[in-house]
């Protein structure tokens, strides 16, 4: 117990009793609850375990304590002085984030202080959550405002505050990008593409990262049943975390020069849409027949993807995107698939993923798959043409990877853990940020 909590605690009852008589095991998310008198009146400590102590476990107890101070208008959250206590910060306030438009039901603790700890952590943990909560804020924002207009000036405006140069291509600069302007045809809401640069000095390496960033899917003629329509303001959570995690990258000093590609459009229903059986030509001059207009993600990522390779000369590329439903399936809500064509860079993605909370799986790009992509009449066609209907989120991970030009490159399925149906420890119901944490330890480690 710091001094800091010990003079809230000048209760009759020493400390070690008190948490002997609730049981208590300082297992991580556990909290004992104690009134004390203050000021006259009574007030509530909160005595909260640790466990071993590790970032997972002070994670899961910053945001156990932030949730016992639901709807007060503040809570103080002593720190420990030593060990990750950033994770700890993290937990606390991203817990405690919440979106609303108007009057929604959720009413998270007002504000909450932080005492003591080291004060590099705390502002380490700070900025996690700050641009955590960015993710989750682009992603919880309706459809009806979020067209790929306002999402790439939401990039412009990141890019302002962070220091980061920005440019965006809409119509018809647009043109040699083929995927992107299929897929965005279909709506009153033209496509963009946003690209943000972060270049400190005497760069490491150049990291690409591409994020899909469909502003929402329709499905387009291929339209998709309503249960499966509800949470598409999602589809452009790979693009928000590409913004977010950029935001964060020069307070981190992060030593690596960044480029982030947000491939931007609405996959509507309409005339102007396209249509089954279309031939459009990728960025870089590949052909692709659309056999369904579903699978409109590997679309724009192609496009990004191929302008990647031809242009910015990329060490490293990473995609991140809510890809398909079959990922989702495979691995559930709490961990996303990673495909890499580099073992290092896999493994060092799946360390970032284990250290910061957001954890990934790796799957593999199964060469045997790859004729299902086959087409007729095109280089490609955007879906398994042999219609096994397996192995969904494999053949799209091997449809991006004939964009890298064999580059190292990683392709991130977030469909899964990108939306929560439920508040669990720091995830909160709705966008969760996926891939904000996870990318700026990779990216500063
Ligand atoms: N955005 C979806 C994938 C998705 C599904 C994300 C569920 C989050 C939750 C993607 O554009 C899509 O529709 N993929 C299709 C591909 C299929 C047509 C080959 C899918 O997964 O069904
Ligand atoms: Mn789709
Ligand atoms: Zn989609």
């Amino acid at each position: 117990m710091t001094p800091a909590a010990a003079s809230w605690l000048e209760s009759p009852v020493p400390v070690d009793a008190l948490l002997a008589h609730y049981e208590a095991k300082g297992e991580p998310g556990e909290v004992v609850e104690v009134p004390v008198a203050r000021d006259g009146g009574v007030r509530r400590v909160l005595l909260y375990g640790t466990g071993d102590g590790s970032a997972a476990a002070l994670r899961k107890a910053g945001a156990a304590v932030a949730r016992r101070a639901k709807g007060r208008a503040s809570l103080s959250v002593v720190v420990p002085s030593e060990g990750e206590s950033a994770a700890l910060v993290e937990g606390a306030l991203l817990a405690a984030y919440t979106f609303t438009i108007g009057n929604g039901r959720t009413k998270p603790v007002g504000e909450i202080v932080f005492v003591g700890g080291d004060e590099r952590e705390l502002k380490r943990g700070e900025a996690v959550a700050r641009a955590t909560a960015l993710a989750r804020d682009l992603v919880n924002t309706p459809s009806s405002v979020k067209t790929p207009a306002w999402l790439a000036d939401q990039a412009k405006a990141v890019a302002a505050e962070s220091g980061l140069d920005v440019r965006v291509w809409e119509e018809p600069e647009l043109g040699e990008f083929g995927g992107i302007r299929a897929v965005g045809q279909g709506s009153v809401s033209p496509p963009r593409l946003v690209q943000l640069s972060y270049t400190p000095e005497n760069p490491r390496a150049h990291v690409v990262l591409a994020g899909k960033g469909i502003t929402f899917d329709t499905g387009g003629l291929s339209l998709k049943p309503t249960e499966g329509m509800k949470a598409m303001k999602t589809d452009m959570a790979g693009g928000a975390a590409v913004i977010a995690a950029m935001s964060a990258l020069a307070a981190f000093e992060a030593p690596v020069r960044v480029t982030g590609l947000v491939a931007c459009a609405e996959n509507s229903i309409s005339g102007s849409a396209q249509r089954p059986g279309d031939v459009i030509t990728q960025y870089g001059g590949r052909t692709v027949e659309v056999l369904n207009t579903d699978a409109e993600g590997r679309l724009v990522l192609a496009d990004a993807l191929a302008y990647a390779h031809a242009e910015l000369d990329p060490d490293v590329v990473v995609d991140i995107a809510t890809l398909t439903g079959a990922a989702k399936v495979a691995l559930g809500q709490s961990l996303a698939a990673v495909y890499s064509t580099d073992d290092s860079l896999a493994a060092a993605l799946v360390d970032a993923g284990e250290a910061s909370g957001e954890r990934l799986w790796r799957m593999p790009l199964v060469e045997d798959y790859r004729a299902m992509l086959d087409s007729d009449v095109a280089d490609l066609a955007n879906i398994d043409t042999m219609k096994s209907g397996a192995a969904g989120s494999i053949t799209a991970a091997l449809f991006l990877r004939e964009f890298t030009g064999g580059r190292p490159w990683a392709h991130l399925d977030i469909a899964g853990p990108a939306r929560a149906g439920s508040d669990e420890g720091e995830i909160t119901k709705g966008g969760t940020g996926f891939g904000v944490r996870l990318l700026l330890r990779y990216l500063t480690a």
